[in-house]
């Protein structure tokens, strides 16, 4: 069968990289893609958000499948759009409502309350609370920890340990000063103090599939300080996740979430990222994100041993409960290299080289592109560098003796992704 998926990063790179093993498989595409993809699939130059001109894309190209891979498209309702316009198209990724976990923090709260998930006690205040949300804040011990309701791109969450601080960035976002209209809904939460790790699930709604677990490393600094970042590395499976704490995971966590998604009729077919604080062995849940996650990706990818196209087929039709996924011991890291200056203002179109001299690791492009005959930057991350082994420290010995041989200028990458995990 023919594939589409939607997205341009490491994600993508990963999924398609993953795909392209499958027997089932005839064509693959990638909107828009990125010159790693181009190597292993056919670049389409259509946006993710380009509902109509998908459309028309699939329509000529027989795709059987299509499979979203960030949040945008989903939150705008891509699924609900083909589910409507293509019902025979297989689609990976929820409905809109479902989308609202990841597209609105107050709605996922109440999801998890409703559904006995545990997460941070919390409320939410919108534009005219400024004065019930201060009070509030006056009943808490810091740290505050203050949330935009909508999408920020992983910027919407401040941590202060200063009570007036905290009053008057409730203010900038109530006002709709600070991150626009995302933050014009606004959680407040308890602190959880903790060690943060996630799951990954593919479910049809119905049933799940657990992917392999993982961690990543946020901040662009070592020692994890520093700006927030779309992720810089990361490590699977979490060494520390025993069977003790997957078992409490799945039974307090993932089944009632998936089990929450049946009975409020959700339409879900796709990944749920659960995003966990590890708190004296208990999990809370700090987020649902509604799609894969990147970095993760690039380390849970290469630890499913299984046809992983059956498994999205599978999850498409509601037939998930019959497929069999096996997953590897092996670990996997990833160590992203990034442009400098990221995750502030840095410069593209530099010259990417080395990439021959590199071994016993899969690269992942996340922002690259060609220009002519030559390899360039062409986003403030650049290429995530994978590798297997026996343990995680054995892979992150190959990922970083690979992530020195690649050049560009401006280059940087934090040396110790997995330090905590020591
Ligand atoms: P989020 O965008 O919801 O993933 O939050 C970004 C980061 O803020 C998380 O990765 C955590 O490190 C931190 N965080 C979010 N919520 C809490 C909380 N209730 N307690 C402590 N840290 C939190
Ligand atoms: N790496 C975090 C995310 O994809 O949201």
């Amino acid at each position: 069968m023919n594939v589409l998926i939607l997205g341009s990063g490491g994600r993508e790179h990963a999924l398609a990289w993953k795909i392209k093993q499958s027997n089932s498989l005839e064509k693959l595409f990638i909107a828009p893609g990125n010159a790693g993809t181009a190597d292993i699939a056919e670049n389409v130059a259509i946006g993710v958000s380009d509902f109509k001109a998908q459309e028309d894309f699939i329509k000529k190209n027989d795709i059987s499948l299509l499979l979203v891979g960030p949040e945008a498209p989903l939150v705008e309702g891509v699924c609900d759009y083909f589910r409507e316009k293509l019902p025979k198209l297989m689609v990976i990724g929820p409905s809109k409502a479902g989308a609202e976990l990841e597209g609105s923090k107050a709605a996922a709260k109440k999801f998890m309350n409703r559904h006995d998930v545990p997460t941070a006690a919390y409320r939410s205040f919108d534009r005219s609370e400024v004065k019930e949300a201060s009070d509030f804040l006056n009943n808490l011990n810091p740290p505050y920890v203050l949330k935009a309701d909508g999408l920020a791109a992983g910027k919407g969450v401040l941590i202060l340990d200063d009570l007036e601080e905290a009053k008057k960035e409730v203010n900038a976002m109530l006002s709709g000063n600070k991150f626009g209209e995302a933050g014009e809904r606004l959680v407040i939460e308890e602190f959880l103090d903790g060690i943060e790790m996630s799951v990954f699930v593919l479910t049809d709604g119905k049933d799940y599939k657990m992917l392999p677990s993982a961690k990543d490393y946020k901040r662009i600094g070592e020692g994890d300080r520093g700006l927030n970042t779309g992720g810089m590395g990361a490590v699977s499976p979490v060494p520390f996740c025993d069977e003790a704490l997957q078992k409490k995971i799945k039974e307090k966590v993932v089944e009632p979430s998936v089990r929450g998604l049946a009975k409020d009729e959700i339409d879900y077919k796709g990944f749920l990222f659960i995003g966990l604080m590890i708190v004296n062995q208990e999990p809370y849940v700090i987020e649902y994100n509604v799609r894969m996650g990147d970095p993760e990706t690039e380390v849970v990818m290469p630890r499913i041993e299984s046809d992983f196209l059956k498994s999205l087929i599978a999850c498409a039709k509601g037939e998930l409960a019959n497929n069999e996924m096996s997953l590897s011991q092996d670990a996997a890291t990833t160590v992203m290299l990034v442009s400098g200056g990221y995750p502030e203002a840095y410069e593209k179109g530099k010259e990417i080289t080395g990439l021959d001299e590199t071994g016993d690791c899969i690269l992942f492009h996340a922002g690259t592109k060609m220009d002519g005959d030559k390899l360039v930057t062409n986003g403030g991350r650049v290429i995530a560098i994978t590798a297997t082994g026996i343990n995680f420290k054995d892979a992150l010995a190959k990922s970083y003796r690979n992530a020195d041989r690649i050049l560009f200028e401006g280059k940087y990458f934090r040396k110790d992704i997995g330090f905590d995990l020591m």
